[in-house]
């Protein structure tokens, strides 16, 4: 069939008739971007302020990721791991250097990457610390997301995740958030293989824990012998103002898992990494990934992780998200009645709405930004996540801060 619809209405109907209804998206339809900004098919030019959930951290299109891109996909895409390719080694000396593990096990989507880690700690389980075969458990916490596959929905508190997707995974714990003692009291099982968590739960709604909560788990994990797998795959990368968010207290975490913006959003790459004793538990063929490591892949990561450094992105995020959360108190101060608080760290930041969380609220904010030609997207039905392209400038972003104000200010009156 050839497309012949071009307006919004009509492609939205198209994707309607056509599509899987697995998600809601808000009535804008995008046919470019570059930067921070992207555009409809109207022509209408939008700040996005979700960054494909953190993808998109270098900003759209970015002209020294495409060129990687480009550029490679004209002399190999893809091998299979039945060979090697000639950049898969560069780029695992690459990127273990610039995290500072021993090795890297690199797959595609965020998922891939959350399931590879727990994989790794329950092969680590039996072959290194002792645990009885098929015993090994991982702790896990309310709200945490880490995907829509089966062993990650098993994770979940979210109903809308898990609800009717039943059999689930066994061999998991779940305990409160932010919540140390619980932890503790978790890790008297000897049995447990590893705790995995967000440094800050992206999708339960910007959700930051204490201070000494990161620090803290780090010491219980080495205490009770415990790895501690860091899901960085929406916090990582800059996004938080550090390179990765646990950077921000010093931690290191056992194994570390990267996805998003390790491709500038150009396609799915991911990784994880750990230090020998942990990766060099997975022999040849118990683990694998037709795509995972191709050619294309290690180009578009390596110079999509040179452009962080390069163009400071973790510094400029730091900056902007002091601006930003600042400008939003002065709001929730002025809109008590409409707003909570604002929350978060460098660029990933939201604002909670006073009302309830299955409210239309917040979906209607969202749509009035977008009329005013910015794009962000409820995380709940009270609760608006803010997470720019981190090449964003301070004086786009003193613009964008004008358009919330301008639309929060007048909202509802
Ligand atoms: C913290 C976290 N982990 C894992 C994932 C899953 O990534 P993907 O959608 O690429 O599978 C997400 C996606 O939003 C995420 O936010």
């Amino acid at each position: 069939m050839t497309i012949t619809a071009t307006a919004s209405a009509e492609l939205m109907e198209l994707e309607d008739r056509y599509n899987a209804h697995n998600y809601h998206p808000l009535p804008v339809v995008l046919s470019r971007g570059e930067g921070v900004f992207v555009w409809d098919v109207e022509d209408k030019r939008y700040y996005d302020f979700l960054s494909a959930y953190s993808a998109v951290n270098q900003g759209h299109c970015h002209p020294r990721i495409i060129r990687a891109l480009t550029e490679q996909a004209q002399k190999l895409t893809l091998t299979s791991r039945a060979f090697y390719n000639n950049l898969l080694g560069p780029y695992a000396e690459f990127i273990t250097q610039y995290f500072g593990y021993d090795r890297v096990l690199p797959m595609n989507t965020g998922v891939e990457g959350g399931e590879t880690a727990i994989k790794l700690a329950r092969h680590w389980a039996y072959r290194v610390k002792g645990v009885p075969e098929n015993k090994a458990k991982i702790v896990f916490v309310e709200g945490n997301f880490w995907g829509r596959t089966l062993a990650a929905i098993s994770a979940s508190t979210d109903p809308t995740s898990y609800k009717d997707f039943g059999p689930f995974m066994p061999g998991y714990e779940i305990i409160p958030y932010n919540d140390l003692p619980a932890l503790e009291k978790a890790f008297q099982d000897p049995n447990v293989a590893a705790f995995m968590f967000e440094p800050i739960q992206g999708e339960a709604g910007v959700v930051v824990p204490d201070d000494n909560y990161i620090p803290g788990v780090r010491a219980l994990c080495s205490e009770y012998n415990v790895l501690m797998i860091a899901d960085e795959v929406q916090t990582g990368i800059a996004r938080t103002g550090r390179l990765l968010c646990c950077d921000h207290f010093d931690v290191k975490p056992d194994i570390l898992v990267l996805g998003k913006a390790l491709s500038g959003g150009v396609f799915p790459v991911s990784a994880v990494l750990a230090s020998d004793e942990v990766m060099l538990t997975v022999k040849p063929g118990e683990h694998g990934s037709t795509f995972g490591g191709n050619p294309l892949a290690c180009a578009v990561a390596m110079e999509a992780l040179k452009v962080v450094t390069d163009e400071r992105l973790a510094e400029n995020a730091e900056k902007l998200g002091q601006i930003f959360r600042k400008r939003m108190e002065a709001l929730v101060q002025k809109r008590p009645d409409l707003l909570v608080l604002v929350r978060g760290k460098g660029l990933l930041n939201a604002v909670v709405i006073n009302d309830t969380e299955d409210s239309k609220t917040a979906w209607n904010i969202c749509l009035e930004l977008a009329e005013n030609g910015l794009l962000a997207k409820p995380t709940h039905g009270n609760i608006i996540r803010f997470a720019p392209p981190l090449v964003m400038t301070e004086a786009q972003l003193d613009d964008c801060c004008s358009i919330i104000e301008r639309v929060l200010t007048g909202f509802g009156r």
